[in-house]
């Protein structure tokens, strides 16, 4: 069985990328195989964490593409000639265009800090989305792995899990629970399950 090719876009530290990678050895994942990452930011220690597990790692700065368009047509051109079939945004902190979704419609997904519709859209990222959620005074929160299109945290959502909020959380202690209890647990299960989707679409065409 020929696994589906899965490349991680990242940003950061990576520790959702770290879960990807410790699924795929452990058998959680095994319909896919992460077989790119690529960082729009030169000083993400994701891409060392891509090093260490022996993945090939690119790194795309738009200020040297010069526009949205050229950052995303060489991600494109990179993703393609990797025959990629599966998009893991894990805390890529870059908006892609519609142009770019509409690309790989359904193959792309992303993992949110809360439960969408709530602390989602522009501006909700990061602390900000765990500030927003203390603030508000919820006492449930969690995390939502969902296609990727156009809007931003918009579309349909593939997985979530609650996280309790505790009387004395900060920003910080939530947004580790939050990633210990949620994000590293959904993130890697969401990719074989459309791994394994996309494994199954092959053989039907
Ligand atoms: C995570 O909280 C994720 O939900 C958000 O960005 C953060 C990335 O963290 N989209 P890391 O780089 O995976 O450690």
């Amino acid at each position: 069985m020929l696994k589906a090719r899965i490349a991680v876009l990242v940003s950061g530290g990576g520790t959702n990328l770290q879960a990807l990678i410790d699924a795929e050895k452990s058998g959680i994942i095994k319909s896919g195989e992460i077989r790119l990452v690529v960082a729009n930011n030169s000083r993400a220690y994701a891409l060392t964490r891509a090093e260490l597990a022996g993945i090939p790692a690119e790194c795309i700065i738009k200020k040297e593409c010069g526009s949205q368009e050229a950052f995303e047509n060489r991600l494109i051109e990179l993703l393609d000639s990797n025959g990629i079939e599966l998009i893991v945004l894990a805390g890529f902190m870059s908006i892609l265009s519609e142009k770019f979704t509409g690309h790989y419609k359904n193959r792309i997904i992303n993992i949110h800090p809360s439960l969408i519709p709530s602390f989602c859209g522009k501006g909700f990222y990061g602390l900000h989305v765990h500030e927003a959620a203390l603030e508000y005074g919820v006492k449930v929160t969690g995390a939502t792995v969902h296609f990727v299109n156009e809007i931003p945290d918009g579309g349909k959502i593939i997985m979530q899990k609650a996280v309790d909020i505790l009387p004395d959380d900060t920003p910080e202690t939530l947004q580790k629970r939050v990633m210990e209890q949620a994000e590293w647990i959904i993130l890697p299960k969401a990719t074989e399950l459309l791994s394994a989707e996309i494994i199954k679409s092959r053989e039907k065409s």
